[in-house]
Protein backbone atom coordinates (compact mmCIF):
# COMPACT_ATOMS: atom_id res chain seq x y z
CA UNK A 1 0.00 0.00 0.00
CA UNK A 2 1.78 3.18 -0.80
CA UNK A 3 2.43 5.79 1.84
CA UNK A 4 -0.17 8.98 0.94
CA UNK A 5 -3.23 5.62 0.96
CA UNK A 6 -2.21 4.71 4.15
CA UNK A 7 -2.76 8.31 5.88
CA UNK A 8 -5.22 9.12 4.39
CA UNK A 9 -7.06 5.47 5.52
CA UNK A 10 -5.87 5.91 8.80
CA UNK A 11 -7.29 9.54 8.68
CA UNK A 12 -10.78 8.66 8.64
CA UNK A 13 -10.05 5.86 11.63
CA UNK A 14 -8.64 8.73 13.64
CA UNK A 15 -11.44 11.13 13.11
CA UNK A 16 -14.37 8.52 13.79
CA UNK A 17 -12.53 8.51 17.36
CA UNK A 18 -14.68 7.11 19.74
CA UNK A 19 -17.77 7.69 18.31
CA UNK A 20 -18.62 3.85 17.25
CA UNK A 21 -19.37 4.99 13.46
CA UNK A 22 -20.24 1.52 11.68
CA UNK A 23 -19.35 1.94 7.84
CA UNK A 24 -18.19 5.06 5.90
CA UNK A 25 -18.53 4.70 1.93
CA UNK A 26 -17.02 7.22 -0.54
CA UNK A 27 -19.03 7.48 -3.49
CA UNK A 28 -17.24 8.60 -6.92
CA UNK A 29 -17.90 9.05 -9.89
CA UNK A 30 -15.61 11.36 -12.45
CA UNK A 31 -18.23 11.39 -15.31
CA UNK A 32 -20.77 13.32 -13.40
CA UNK A 33 -18.29 14.49 -10.92
CA UNK A 34 -19.85 12.88 -7.81
CA UNK A 35 -18.20 12.73 -4.47
CA UNK A 36 -20.14 11.38 -1.53
CA UNK A 37 -19.65 10.39 1.66
CA UNK A 38 -22.37 8.38 3.44
CA UNK A 39 -21.65 7.63 7.13
CA UNK A 40 -23.44 4.57 9.08
CA UNK A 41 -23.32 5.18 12.79
CA UNK A 42 -25.71 2.58 14.28
CA UNK A 43 -28.02 0.21 12.93
CA UNK A 44 -29.10 -1.23 16.49
CA UNK A 45 -32.17 0.18 16.51
CA UNK A 46 -32.97 0.05 12.57
CA UNK A 47 -31.64 0.81 9.27
CA UNK A 48 -29.73 4.37 9.60
CA UNK A 49 -31.75 6.97 8.28
CA UNK A 50 -30.66 10.49 7.56
CA UNK A 51 -30.67 13.17 4.73
CA UNK A 52 -28.09 14.10 2.22
CA UNK A 53 -26.00 17.22 2.60
CA UNK A 54 -24.89 18.64 -0.35
CA UNK A 55 -22.42 21.50 0.86
CA UNK A 56 -19.14 23.31 -1.20
CA UNK A 57 -17.01 21.65 1.40
CA UNK A 58 -13.98 23.83 1.71
CA UNK A 59 -11.82 20.32 2.29
CA UNK A 60 -12.46 16.10 2.56
CA UNK A 61 -11.61 16.67 6.03
CA UNK A 62 -14.35 19.08 6.87
CA UNK A 63 -17.43 17.01 4.68
CA UNK A 64 -15.71 13.80 6.83
CA UNK A 65 -16.10 15.43 10.08
CA UNK A 66 -19.53 16.87 9.43
CA UNK A 67 -21.07 13.77 7.79
CA UNK A 68 -19.64 11.81 11.20
CA UNK A 69 -21.41 14.33 13.33
CA UNK A 70 -24.44 14.67 11.87
CA UNK A 71 -24.95 10.73 11.50
CA UNK A 72 -24.20 10.30 15.17
CA UNK A 73 -27.12 12.88 15.93
CA UNK A 74 -29.07 10.74 13.87
CA UNK A 75 -28.93 8.29 16.31
CA UNK A 76 -30.10 9.31 19.29
CA UNK A 77 -32.87 11.87 17.62
CA UNK A 78 -34.48 8.31 16.04
CA UNK A 79 -33.72 6.24 19.50
CA UNK A 80 -35.88 9.23 21.56
CA UNK A 81 -38.15 9.78 18.80
CA UNK A 82 -39.16 5.98 19.35
CA UNK A 83 -38.49 4.98 16.12
CA UNK A 84 -36.73 1.54 15.27
CA UNK A 85 -34.27 3.41 13.42
CA UNK A 86 -30.37 3.88 13.14
CA UNK A 87 -28.13 7.28 12.24
CA UNK A 88 -26.57 7.95 9.14
CA UNK A 89 -26.32 10.86 7.22
CA UNK A 90 -24.43 11.37 3.68
CA UNK A 91 -22.81 14.51 2.31
CA UNK A 92 -21.96 15.50 -1.60
CA UNK A 93 -18.96 17.84 -1.97
CA UNK A 94 -20.32 20.54 -4.30
CA UNK A 95 -22.28 23.30 -5.01
CA UNK A 96 -25.96 22.49 -5.28
CA UNK A 97 -26.82 25.45 -7.15
CA UNK A 98 -24.10 24.18 -10.34
CA UNK A 99 -23.56 20.51 -9.70
CA UNK A 100 -26.84 18.81 -9.89
CA UNK A 101 -27.33 16.39 -13.03
CA UNK A 102 -29.57 13.20 -13.77
CA UNK A 103 -25.78 11.38 -13.87
CA UNK A 104 -24.80 12.41 -10.81
CA UNK A 105 -28.13 11.37 -8.48
CA UNK A 106 -28.63 8.47 -10.66
CA UNK A 107 -24.58 7.65 -9.66
CA UNK A 108 -25.59 8.23 -6.14
CA UNK A 109 -28.57 6.05 -6.55
CA UNK A 110 -26.56 3.48 -7.03
CA UNK A 111 -24.22 4.25 -4.23
CA UNK A 112 -27.18 3.96 -1.65
CA UNK A 113 -28.80 0.79 -3.51
CA UNK A 114 -25.15 -0.75 -3.07
CA UNK A 115 -25.75 -0.71 0.53
CA UNK A 116 -29.37 -2.58 0.44
CA UNK A 117 -30.58 -0.88 2.94
CA UNK A 118 -28.26 -0.58 5.31
CA UNK A 119 -28.39 3.68 4.83
CA UNK A 120 -32.07 5.29 3.71
CA UNK A 121 -31.21 8.66 2.37
CA UNK A 122 -33.74 12.12 2.52
CA UNK A 123 -33.16 15.68 1.49
CA UNK A 124 -31.26 17.87 3.91
CA UNK A 125 -29.79 21.05 3.33
CA UNK A 126 -29.12 21.49 -0.47
CA UNK A 127 -31.48 19.26 -1.28
CA UNK A 128 -34.89 18.80 -2.80
CA UNK A 129 -37.87 16.64 -3.25
CA UNK A 130 -37.53 16.30 -6.63
CA UNK A 131 -33.57 15.62 -6.10
CA UNK A 132 -35.10 12.23 -4.32
CA UNK A 133 -37.21 11.23 -7.11
CA UNK A 134 -34.46 11.06 -9.06
CA UNK A 135 -32.58 8.93 -6.68
CA UNK A 136 -35.19 7.17 -6.79
CA UNK A 137 -34.76 5.51 -9.86
CA UNK A 138 -31.83 3.62 -9.09
CA UNK A 139 -32.64 2.48 -5.79
CA UNK A 140 -36.15 1.96 -3.35
CA UNK A 141 -33.72 3.43 -0.13
CA UNK A 142 -34.82 6.85 -0.55
CA UNK A 143 -37.93 8.73 1.49
CA UNK A 144 -39.29 12.34 1.11
CA UNK A 145 -40.21 12.11 -2.21
CA UNK A 146 -42.65 14.36 -3.60
CA UNK A 147 -45.96 14.81 -2.73
CA UNK A 148 -47.46 14.11 -6.40
CA UNK A 149 -45.56 10.79 -6.77
CA UNK A 150 -46.77 9.58 -3.81
CA UNK A 151 -43.90 10.77 -0.70
CA UNK A 152 -44.48 12.75 1.99
CA UNK A 153 -42.97 16.22 0.36
CA UNK A 154 -40.92 18.57 2.64
CA UNK A 155 -40.23 17.51 5.77
CA UNK A 156 -40.29 21.24 7.37
CA UNK A 157 -43.85 21.59 8.14
CA UNK A 158 -43.67 18.52 10.01
CA UNK A 159 -40.93 19.59 11.70
CA UNK A 160 -42.71 22.80 12.63
CA UNK A 161 -45.59 20.71 13.69
CA UNK A 162 -43.54 18.79 16.00
CA UNK A 163 -41.64 21.95 17.48
CA UNK A 164 -44.82 23.38 18.58
CA UNK A 165 -46.00 20.03 20.28
CA UNK A 166 -42.94 20.29 22.49
CA UNK A 167 -43.39 23.50 23.47
CA UNK A 168 -46.36 22.70 24.66
CA UNK A 169 -45.34 19.64 26.61
CA UNK A 170 -42.17 22.18 27.97
CA UNK A 171 -44.91 25.04 28.35
CA UNK A 172 -47.00 22.78 30.71
CA UNK A 173 -44.39 21.67 32.90
CA UNK A 174 -42.95 25.98 33.10
CA UNK A 175 -46.46 27.25 33.48
CA UNK A 176 -48.76 24.46 34.04
CA UNK A 177 -50.69 24.97 30.77
CA UNK A 178 -49.62 24.47 27.13
CA UNK A 179 -51.78 27.58 26.04
CA UNK A 180 -49.28 29.39 24.05
CA UNK A 181 -51.90 31.81 22.51
CA UNK A 182 -50.90 34.95 24.68
CA UNK A 183 -46.94 34.17 24.50
CA UNK A 184 -44.09 35.82 22.54
CA UNK A 185 -42.19 33.70 20.87
CA UNK A 186 -39.19 34.88 19.58
CA UNK A 187 -37.88 33.28 15.89
CA UNK A 188 -34.42 32.58 14.91
CA UNK A 189 -33.93 32.18 10.74
CA UNK A 190 -37.16 32.21 9.35
CA UNK A 191 -36.24 29.94 6.55
CA UNK A 192 -38.20 26.46 5.58
CA UNK A 193 -38.61 25.57 9.19
CA UNK A 194 -38.61 28.97 10.93
CA UNK A 195 -41.88 30.30 8.49
CA UNK A 196 -44.12 26.92 9.20
CA UNK A 197 -43.48 27.88 12.64
CA UNK A 198 -44.46 31.46 12.71
CA UNK A 199 -47.38 30.68 10.69
CA UNK A 200 -48.69 28.13 13.68
CA UNK A 201 -47.79 30.86 16.45
CA UNK A 202 -49.45 33.43 14.69
CA UNK A 203 -52.19 31.27 13.93
CA UNK A 204 -52.26 30.47 17.66
CA UNK A 205 -52.42 33.86 18.50
CA UNK A 206 -49.11 34.16 19.65
CA UNK A 207 -46.89 37.66 19.38
CA UNK A 208 -44.03 36.59 16.96
CA UNK A 209 -40.80 38.44 17.08
CA UNK A 210 -38.27 37.59 14.02
CA UNK A 211 -34.85 38.17 12.61
CA UNK A 212 -33.11 36.50 9.75
CA UNK A 213 -29.58 37.35 7.88
CA UNK A 214 -31.39 36.91 4.75
CA UNK A 215 -33.61 39.96 4.12
CA UNK A 216 -36.00 38.62 1.85
CA UNK A 217 -36.54 36.03 3.81
CA UNK A 218 -37.31 37.98 6.70
CA UNK A 219 -39.54 40.29 4.69
CA UNK A 220 -41.43 37.54 3.66
CA UNK A 221 -42.42 36.43 7.18
CA UNK A 222 -43.39 40.16 7.85
CA UNK A 223 -45.82 40.24 4.90
CA UNK A 224 -47.32 36.87 5.52
CA UNK A 225 -47.53 36.68 8.83
CA UNK A 226 -47.41 40.08 10.24
CA UNK A 227 -43.89 38.96 12.23
CA UNK A 228 -42.29 41.86 14.29
CA UNK A 229 -38.43 41.98 12.81
CA UNK A 230 -35.38 42.46 14.62
CA UNK A 231 -31.83 42.85 13.70
CA UNK A 232 -30.08 38.98 14.13
CA UNK A 233 -27.82 41.21 16.55
CA UNK A 234 -30.79 41.85 18.54
CA UNK A 235 -32.80 38.61 18.10
CA UNK A 236 -31.11 36.93 21.44
CA UNK A 237 -31.58 40.10 23.58
CA UNK A 238 -35.36 40.19 22.73
CA UNK A 239 -37.58 40.10 26.04
CA UNK A 240 -39.73 36.91 25.16
CA UNK A 241 -41.08 33.51 26.42
CA UNK A 242 -40.42 31.61 24.02
CA UNK A 243 -36.82 31.22 22.12
CA UNK A 244 -37.12 29.25 19.10
CA UNK A 245 -33.39 28.93 17.24
CA UNK A 246 -34.19 27.84 13.51
CA UNK A 247 -31.43 28.64 11.52
CA UNK A 248 -27.81 27.08 12.09
CA UNK A 249 -26.35 25.24 15.36
CA UNK A 250 -24.06 26.59 18.34
CA UNK A 251 -26.65 29.19 19.18
CA UNK A 252 -25.57 29.28 23.12
CA UNK A 253 -22.23 29.45 24.50
CA UNK A 254 -21.10 31.11 27.21
CA UNK A 255 -21.39 34.95 25.81
CA UNK A 256 -24.90 34.50 24.42
CA UNK A 257 -26.54 32.61 27.35
CA UNK A 258 -26.06 35.72 29.91
CA UNK A 259 -27.99 37.83 26.78
CA UNK A 260 -31.27 35.78 26.72
CA UNK A 261 -34.45 37.00 28.72
CA UNK A 262 -36.47 33.81 28.18
CA UNK A 263 -37.89 31.24 29.64
CA UNK A 264 -37.75 28.73 27.35
CA UNK A 265 -35.73 27.38 24.24
CA UNK A 266 -37.72 25.27 22.00
CA UNK A 267 -36.18 25.21 18.43
CA UNK A 268 -35.70 23.41 15.28
CA UNK A 269 -32.10 24.02 14.83
CA UNK A 270 -29.99 20.90 15.38
CA UNK A 271 -26.79 21.59 17.76
CA UNK A 272 -28.13 24.43 19.42
CA UNK A 273 -25.77 24.08 22.35
CA UNK A 274 -22.10 24.42 21.92
CA UNK A 275 -20.25 22.20 24.30
CA UNK A 276 -22.70 20.07 27.03
CA UNK A 277 -21.11 22.84 29.85
CA UNK A 278 -23.92 25.22 27.57
CA UNK A 279 -27.12 23.05 29.46
CA UNK A 280 -25.81 23.52 33.01
CA UNK A 281 -25.71 27.30 31.88
CA UNK A 282 -28.97 27.68 31.09
CA UNK A 283 -29.99 25.45 33.72
CA UNK A 284 -28.17 27.95 36.29
CA UNK A 285 -30.24 30.85 34.33
CA UNK A 286 -33.27 29.32 35.11
CA UNK A 287 -34.03 28.79 31.39
CA UNK A 288 -35.87 25.50 30.76
CA UNK A 289 -33.47 23.69 27.54
CA UNK A 290 -35.77 21.85 25.50
CA UNK A 291 -33.30 19.45 23.80
CA UNK A 292 -33.22 20.27 19.93
CA UNK A 293 -32.99 16.44 19.43
CA UNK A 294 -36.10 15.59 21.02
CA UNK A 295 -37.98 19.04 19.89
CA UNK A 296 -36.93 18.63 16.45
CA UNK A 297 -37.57 14.65 15.08
CA UNK A 298 -41.27 15.84 13.51
CA UNK A 299 -39.40 15.70 10.30
CA UNK A 300 -37.90 12.53 10.88
CA UNK A 301 -40.87 11.07 11.87
CA UNK A 302 -42.45 12.01 8.59
CA UNK A 303 -40.45 10.74 6.06
CA UNK A 304 -39.87 7.51 8.04
CA UNK A 305 -43.64 6.94 7.70
CA UNK A 306 -43.16 6.56 3.93
CA UNK A 307 -40.73 2.91 4.54
CA UNK A 308 -44.63 1.19 4.72
CA UNK A 309 -46.66 3.52 2.92
CA UNK A 310 -47.53 7.07 3.50
CA UNK A 311 -50.49 8.13 5.42
CA UNK A 312 -50.55 12.20 6.14
CA UNK A 313 -53.36 11.22 8.97
CA UNK A 314 -51.41 8.93 10.73
CA UNK A 315 -47.54 10.63 10.00
CA UNK A 316 -49.78 14.08 11.84
CA UNK A 317 -50.45 11.79 14.89
CA UNK A 318 -47.42 10.75 15.31
CA UNK A 319 -45.63 14.01 14.99
CA UNK A 320 -47.86 14.62 17.84
CA UNK A 321 -46.43 12.27 20.43
CA UNK A 322 -42.97 14.40 20.43
CA UNK A 323 -45.18 16.05 22.97
CA UNK A 324 -45.22 12.79 25.20
CA UNK A 325 -41.53 12.61 24.65
CA UNK A 326 -40.76 16.30 25.99
CA UNK A 327 -42.63 15.33 29.02
CA UNK A 328 -40.56 12.44 29.63
CA UNK A 329 -37.70 13.74 29.27
CA UNK A 330 -38.37 17.03 31.75
CA UNK A 331 -40.34 15.25 34.18
CA UNK A 332 -36.73 12.64 34.16
CA UNK A 333 -34.47 15.81 34.37
CA UNK A 334 -36.42 17.03 37.05
CA UNK A 335 -36.92 13.70 38.89
CA UNK A 336 -32.92 13.02 38.52
CA UNK A 337 -31.57 16.00 38.92
CA UNK A 338 -30.16 16.79 35.99
CA UNK A 339 -30.46 18.89 33.24
CA UNK A 340 -33.47 18.06 30.15
CA UNK A 341 -30.37 17.34 27.78
CA UNK A 342 -28.56 15.10 30.08
CA UNK A 343 -32.00 13.10 30.41
CA UNK A 344 -32.26 13.28 26.73
CA UNK A 345 -28.76 11.50 25.99
CA UNK A 346 -29.55 8.80 28.73
CA UNK A 347 -32.99 8.07 27.49
CA UNK A 348 -32.09 7.98 23.84
CA UNK A 349 -29.18 5.92 24.82
CA UNK A 350 -30.76 3.35 26.91
CA UNK A 351 -32.98 2.40 24.81
CA UNK A 352 -30.67 1.80 21.62
CA UNK A 353 -29.37 -0.38 24.65
CA UNK A 354 -32.29 -1.97 25.70
CA UNK A 355 -33.99 -2.81 22.42
CA UNK A 356 -30.81 -3.43 20.25
CA UNK A 357 -29.75 -5.82 22.88
CA UNK A 358 -33.56 -8.16 21.96
CA UNK A 359 -31.47 -9.56 18.80
CA UNK A 360 -29.58 -11.42 21.25
CA UNK A 361 -33.14 -13.25 22.21
CA UNK A 362 -33.20 -16.29 19.75
CA UNK A 363 -36.64 -16.63 17.73
CA UNK A 364 -35.83 -19.75 16.03
CA UNK A 365 -32.59 -22.64 15.56
CA UNK A 366 -32.78 -20.33 12.44
CA UNK A 367 -32.87 -16.83 13.35
CA UNK A 368 -28.94 -15.54 12.73
CA UNK A 369 -29.76 -11.86 13.42
N1 LIG B 1 -36.15 21.18 7.46
C1 LIG B 1 -36.38 20.28 8.39
O1 LIG B 1 -37.37 19.53 8.33
C2 LIG B 1 -35.48 20.17 9.60
C3 LIG B 1 -35.61 19.05 10.43
C4 LIG B 1 -34.81 18.96 11.58
C5 LIG B 1 -33.89 19.95 11.86
N2 LIG B 1 -33.77 21.03 10.99
C6 LIG B 1 -32.80 22.06 11.33
O2 LIG B 1 -33.49 23.29 11.50
C7 LIG B 1 -32.69 24.37 11.04
C8 LIG B 1 -33.46 25.13 9.96
O3 LIG B 1 -33.75 24.25 8.89
P1 LIG B 1 -34.45 24.78 7.55
O4 LIG B 1 -34.77 23.56 6.76
O5 LIG B 1 -35.55 25.72 7.91
O6 LIG B 1 -33.25 25.55 6.89
P2 LIG B 1 -33.30 26.85 5.93
O7 LIG B 1 -31.96 26.91 5.29
O8 LIG B 1 -34.51 26.81 5.07
O9 LIG B 1 -33.49 28.06 6.96
C9 LIG B 1 -32.48 28.58 7.75
C10 LIG B 1 -32.71 30.09 7.84
O10 LIG B 1 -31.77 30.61 8.77
C11 LIG B 1 -31.21 31.79 8.23
N3 LIG B 1 -29.90 31.99 8.84
C12 LIG B 1 -28.71 31.43 8.53
N4 LIG B 1 -27.75 31.87 9.35
C13 LIG B 1 -28.34 32.71 10.23
C14 LIG B 1 -27.88 33.49 11.32
N5 LIG B 1 -26.60 33.46 11.69
N6 LIG B 1 -28.78 34.25 11.98
C15 LIG B 1 -30.07 34.29 11.61
N7 LIG B 1 -30.57 33.57 10.58
C16 LIG B 1 -29.72 32.81 9.91
C17 LIG B 1 -31.16 31.56 6.73
O11 LIG B 1 -31.13 32.79 6.02
C18 LIG B 1 -32.48 30.81 6.50
O12 LIG B 1 -33.55 31.69 6.25
C19 LIG B 1 -31.38 23.74 10.58
O13 LIG B 1 -30.49 23.75 11.66
C20 LIG B 1 -31.76 22.31 10.25
O14 LIG B 1 -30.66 21.44 10.36
C21 LIG B 1 -34.54 21.15 9.89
Amino acid sequence: MATAERSTLLGVFEAIGDRNHEEIVFGNDPVSGLRSIIAIHSTTLGPALGGTRFYPYPSEDEALEDVLRLSQGMTRKAAAAGLDLGGGKAVIIGDPRRDKSERLWRAYGRVVDSLRGRYITAEDVGTDTMDMETIRRETRWVVGIPIEEGGSGDPSPATARGVVAATRAAAEFRWGSDDLSRKTVAILGVGKVGTYLAQRYTDLGARVIAADVSPPALERAVARFGVEPVGIDEILDVECDILAPCSLGSVFDEKTIPRLKCELIVGAANNQLTTEDDADRLAERDILYAPDFVANAGGLINVSEEIRGYSPERAAARIDKVYHNMCHVLKAAKDKGITPNAAAVEWADRRIGEIGNLRLFRRSGDDRN
